[in-house]
């Protein structure tokens, strides 16, 4: 059974584009064969690569998103992808506003995927220092964890 999962954030170059980072790392070490990717509920980013600061982090890392491209979500994704996970509340609520009334997708925040963090943002690391890029990753590669476990299972 294949899975697929879309990572949406504001922009689509700081945020979802680690957590599509961390969760290709965790299935790819694991053996688990699932579609993953990432876009913004917002314009300004289409085409871009991610954030230098985004880069950054996941290179210290090991993980190389200098060739991932920013792009707005859109209503077929909703089709496209069994499970389309939000990085915050507002994305949440503009994907809402934007899902077709068919739609198949399952959409959650990625901190319902952390025990007792269900309904937390990940906070934009975008506006502030690098150490907020750290932090992202962390919070990240937890849900990502998480996430490869309850896919394996389902
Ligand atoms: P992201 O961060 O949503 O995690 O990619 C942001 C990137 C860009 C902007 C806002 C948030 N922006 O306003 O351009």
């Amino acid at each position: 059974m294949s899975h697929s999962v879309l990572f949406v954030c504001l922009g689509n170059i700081c945020r979802s584009p680690l957590a599509e980072a961390a969760l290709r790392e965790e299935c790819t070490n694991s053996g688990l064969n699932v579609i993953i990717d990432s876009a913004g509920t917002g314009d300004w980013h289409v085409g871009q690569s991610p954030d230098k600061r985004a880069q950054a982090v996941a290179a210290k890392n090991g993980v190389d998103i200098g060739h991932l491209r920013g792009r707005q979500v859109t209503a077929s994704d909703f089709h496209d992808f069994d499970h389309v996970i939000a990085m915050d509340n507002q994305n949440l609520r503009d994907l809402m506003a934007k899902r077709p009334a068919n739609a198949v997708a399952t959409l959650s925040l990625l901190f319902d995927h952390i025990a007792g963090r269900a309904g937390e943002d990940v906070a934009d690391p975008y506006y502030g220092d690098e150490d907020g890029f750290d932090q992202t990753w962390a919070e990240v590669t937890e849900a990502a964890r998480n996430l490869r476990k309850l896919l394996e299972i389902g």
